[in-house]
């Protein structure tokens, strides 16, 4: 039997770089290729335990770049593509939203134009709860599929760009496809740019940490590892042109979550500093995951299991997460905060 080819864009990152792990290792009768461009947030050395692992293989080029992507696809002929690969920092969007129009609307695109030319199997677009815009404080409400796409951010304005994309490609194309729309995520890997790991790393070296505006922003967490489990179960049973939410449940303020850190790590709570908001500020993210559920899918993870495996993960792997911050990242972080 030949073995099932799946296409991984963007699995040098956080969220496609846990994925690819978890491939290799749960379908050894797979090929599973990470396609990458390895920018700032891309990094290799998280796969140095299956850089050697025969059904692993690494394609170093830009999504975007059409050129280059037609003939990979009509080489390798993949049957699924799994497609993370995006800038994916708001904070990076306000300050240069280009490049997320080059990446993730001109990079979905040129894949979707790929996928089709090779009729793959399935497209599985991963998208984001950002693209639904922002919740109020009512508890009681949630993010839906049915609910309308009101993207705030330059960054969610691009990812919702490409969610219509894919719908487009779907009903004038048929090309099999679904989308997913996660909340937060948070776990091994995770770039220390956003909330948790930024939050972690200054912990540990007893930097102050930055919240922006009164800190009272909620965002719904959902652990990487149930993340991809998510995406495996809509890969091989996810109804064809169907968006699927995913999330557990996990909504905490900003400062709730730096409370907790802070706490588990033994310091103190002085070391977090107010600072200026975010333009353009979502008040609340919030998912029912209840469709993706009806097909069979549970997280493993509370917030509480998932945050204490989280910092134990970044108290074992300072070298990673040292080598980021003492790079190029500084000179971004003393642009970005005045603290
Ligand atoms: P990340 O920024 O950690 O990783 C993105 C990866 O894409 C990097 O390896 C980068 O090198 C690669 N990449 C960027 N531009 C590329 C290009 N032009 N060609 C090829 N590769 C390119 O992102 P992440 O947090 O892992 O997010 C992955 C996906 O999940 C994104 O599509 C994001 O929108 C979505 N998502 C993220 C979250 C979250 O909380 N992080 C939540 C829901 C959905
Ligand atoms: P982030 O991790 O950037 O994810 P997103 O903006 O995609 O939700 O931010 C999570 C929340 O934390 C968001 O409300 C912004 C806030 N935040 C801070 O208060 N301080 C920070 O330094 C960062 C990066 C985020």
């Amino acid at each position: 039997m030949t073995k099932k080819k799946v296409l991984v864009t963007g699995g040098a990152g956080f969220i496609g770089g846990n994925f690819v792990q978890y491939m290799v290792e749960k379908y050894p009768n797979y090929d599973i290729y990470n396609l990458d461009s390895l920018t700032y947030a891309g990094d290799l050395t998280k796969h140095r335990n299956i850089e050697t692992i025969e059904n692993y293989h690494f394609i170093n080029a830009d999504i975007a770049n059409h050129d280059v992507i037609i003939p990979i696809f009509e080489n390798y002929k993949f049957d699924y593509v799994i497609h993370f690969a995006a800038e994916s920092h708001v904070d990076r969007s306000i300050s240069d939203p280009g490049v997320f129009i080059h990446t993730n609307v001109l990079g979905t695109q040129v894949l979707l134009e790929a996928s089709r030319q090779v009729g793959v199997t399935k497209f599985v677009h991963v998208s984001t709860d950002e693209v639904y815009g922002e919740l109020d404080f009512d508890p009681t409400s949630y993010f839906t599929e049915d609910t309308p796409l009101q993207p705030n951010s330059p960054y969610s304005a691009s990812k919702a760009s490409s969610d219509l994309l894919v719908q487009a490609y779907h009903e004038t194309y048929g090309l099999p496809i679904n989308i997913t729309r996660c909340s937060n995520n948070y776990g091994p890997y995770h770039f220390p740019e956003k909330l948790i790991p930024l939050t972690i790393s200054r912990v540990l070296n007893n930097q102050n940490i930055p919240i922006y505006g009164d800190g009272k922003n909620v965002r719904d967490w959902l652990h990487v590892f149930d993340h991809c489990s998510a995406i495996d179960l809509v890969m091989h049973d996810g109804r064809n042109g169907e968006v699927y939410n995913i999330g557990g449940h996990n909504e905490k303020t900003n400062l709730e979550v730096v409370k907790t850190i802070v706490r588990s790590l033994g310091k103190s709570e002085s070391l977090i500093e107010f600072v200026k908001d975010r333009l353009g500020h979502d008040k609340r993210y919030a998912i029912d995951p209840s469709k993706l559920a009806q097909l069979g899918w549970k997280p493993t993870y509370t917030f509480e299991t998932g945050i204490a495996q989280t910092i134990q993960w970044y108290l074992d792997n300072k070298e990673w997460w040292e080598q980021i911050i003492s790079g190029e990242y500084q000179s971004y972080f003393e642009k970005q905060y005045s603290i």
